[in-house]
């Protein structure tokens, strides 16, 4: 089935009244996984990458296998940059057909700091004006979600004002926003406090769906709660990383095992990659449906609506390619 675009299933979801989950892929089966659990709970979602994923592939690679992946799905999904740090990184992964880019102006390009309200408008406004040029939405966040792992150490998330929310939508014309109302990336140590008032506010005052970064850990009744007052994409990376890790884990525990009554009876060690990926992608799939369920998009693939709407990654990369060449030649 073609890509569509964030903005057609989010459309959708406000029509439903559900959230769409937006799923990390960072190799094969993480990729496989998210398909093969959207396929069984018939559900359309979105399937992200982060810039900083690909310091781990190439993203042609990566992106190549999704597309191949796109190719033989039966659910409307959409193809999404995560966190975005430069106009020109966005450019590249637009050219690359991706259906859906978040510049993510709040935080400066090593992805170490805060930008200012100014340099993210800036950013945020250039990407928007490309983007919005071949039909791409796009997402912008402005004050900083607590960042854990290679980025700002895990903190309290960054609290956003619904009147500068407002402001910020105004201004950059973006499609979708990132709030932050008490999450953060990453495992939360304790239980998280979601602040629903503040959610309800910037609901009220801003026209463009929210997303929930650090979806991760946040109680079902918070996703739930959060989905009635505007939330219309859960951000879902770290639960997928720790089910991955968790059945590795496990299956080399037996593993060893194995190997130690091998050699204890003179047997011969076994070695088969299969044997640990194969648990690991499953549980990855079991993850991910869990969320699809939580989510209430369970069951909206086959409404028709938006998610019928097509867009297709190739022409849209074409769109970029021309895009850049007349921005050249100006
Ligand atoms: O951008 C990705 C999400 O915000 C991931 O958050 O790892 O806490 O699920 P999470
Ligand atoms: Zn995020």
């Amino acid at each position: 089935m073609p890509l569509v675009t964030s903005t057609e299933l989010l459309a959708a979801a406000e029509a439903g009244n559900y959230g769409v989950g937006a799923f990390n892929a960072i190799n094969m089966e993480s990729a496989q996984a998210i398909f093969k659990a959207a396929e069984e709970e018939r559900a359309p979602f979105i399937l992200q990458v982060t810039q900083t994923t690909l310091g781990y592939t190439e993203p042609e690679e990566l992106v190549a296998l999704i597309k191949e992946l796109a190719k033989k799905s039966t659910v409307p999904m959409a193809l999404h940059l995560d966190h975005g740090r430069s106009f020109e990184k966005v450019m590249q992964f637009l050219a690359m057909g991706f259906t859906s880019v978040m510049i993510d102006g709040s935080l400066t390009e090593d992805g170490q700091g805060p930008r200012s309200w100014d340099e993210n408008v800036e950013v945020t406004c250039k990407v928007v004006e490309a983007a919005h040029a071949i039909g791409v939405p796009v997402e912008g966040e402005f004050g900083m979600l607590g960042q854990i792992g290679g980025d700002l150490k895990g903190g309290e998330g960054a609290l956003t004002d619904p009147d500068l929310a407002a402001k910020f939508v105004e201004t950059t014309g973006i499609d979708i926003l990132a709030v932050g109302v008490g999450t953060t990336h990453g495992l939360f140590k304790g239980k998280p406090y979601i602040d629903h008032e503040r959610l309800k506010q910037i609901d009220a005052k801003v026209k463009v769906p929210l997303v929930m970064h650090g979806g991760t850990g946040v109680p079902d009744e918070d996703v739930r709660q959060g989905i009635t007052e505007g939330i219309r994409k859960i951000n879902f990376d770290t639960g997928i990383r720790v089910s991955f890790i968790e059945a590795v884990a496990g299956e080399i525990h037996a593993i060893e095992k194995e190997w130690d009554d091998a050699d204890k009876s003179g047997g011969v060690r076994k070695y088969d990659i299969r044997r640990v990926l194969k648990p690991a992608r499953a549980a990855m799939v079991d993850a991910v449906r869990d969320r699809m369920r939580v989510f209430s998009s369970s069951g909206k693939a086959d409404l028709g609506g938006a998610c019928s709407a097509k867009a297709d990654p190739a022409k849209a990369a074409e769109r970029a390619r021309e895009a850049e060449v007349a921005k050249v030649l100006e």
